[in-house]
């Protein structure tokens, strides 16, 4: 492999509801920069909490370190030159922006989609079962999201195809200087990275296992 010493590193942050298209957008862009023979890593949130935050659940405190250490790792590759991607919810304000404080080079997606569509697409099943009351603290339902004031890019996934979504966020990232070519590289479908929970499966354990509620009462991380 042909080492690429003069690779700027920079983060692209997706945060949004559940369900908004986060990892599938994510999902393309890290095939688009793989194209381009960059180095990326992809951190995607349910991922994440299989490992480096494993036993957390989704209480604020419990959300904010899992953000809080994402963005640590986040910071260590992208000042190490790598192309990081990060998928979460994220969605507290205050836990984005130190992330932002401590990544020099940060670009914040906010993926949106209304809760009703995110409901309505219910990729995992989750909203139906935070609907039921089975989920407590789901968020968008019974827990809160902040949305970003001023990220540097905006998808409304309820009025644009992914494809489109991906070619204004490479848009972005040329006019930023963090990639050279703007353009679709991939057209074919690309084999799942296997870095995202894109089936939903990591998702419908955690949220067996965890609520903010349950969590709130002092029942941090215990699983069933
Ligand atoms: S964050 O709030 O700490 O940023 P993160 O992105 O890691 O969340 O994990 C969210 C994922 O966990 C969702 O995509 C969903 O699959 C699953 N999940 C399980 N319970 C919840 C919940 N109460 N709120 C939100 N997501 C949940």
């Amino acid at each position: 492999m042909t080492p690429h010493p003069e690779q700027d590193g920079f983060t692209v942050w997706f945060t949004g509801l559940s369900g908004a298209g986060k990892s599938t957008l994510a999902e393309m862009l890290f095939h688009e920069l793989r194209r381009r023979d960059m180095r990326v890593e992809l951190l995607d949130g349910d991922v994440v909490r299989t490992n480096l935050s494993k036993g957390l659940g989704f209480s604020r405190e419990d959300r904010d370190t899992n953000i809080l250490r994402i963005g640590f790792v986040a910071n260590l590759l992208t000042r190490n030159g790598v192309a990081t991607i990060v998928s979460a919810v994220s969605p507290y304000r205050d836990a984005r922006s130190e992330c932002r404080a401590q990544i020099r080079d940060f670009v914040e997606v906010h993926v949106h989609a209304t809760v009703e569509e995110c409901a309505r697409r219910d990729v995992k099943g989750l909203y139906q079962k935070a609907f039921a009351g089975e989920i407590k603290g789901f968020t968008g339902v019974d827990d809160p999201y902040e949305p970003p004031q001023s990220p540097e890019i905006f998808i409304d996934t309820m009025v644009e195809e992914p494809d489109q979504s991906l070619e204004r966020i490479l848009g972005s990232l040329a006019r930023f200087g963090y990639i050279a070519d703007g353009a679709r590289l991939v057209h074919e479908a690309a084999e799942h990275s296997g870095l995202t929970d894109l089936d939903g499966a990591i998702g419908a354990d955690l949220a067996g296992r965890h609520s903010a509620a349950e969590a709130d009462d002092g029942d941090a991380g215990a699983a069933r």
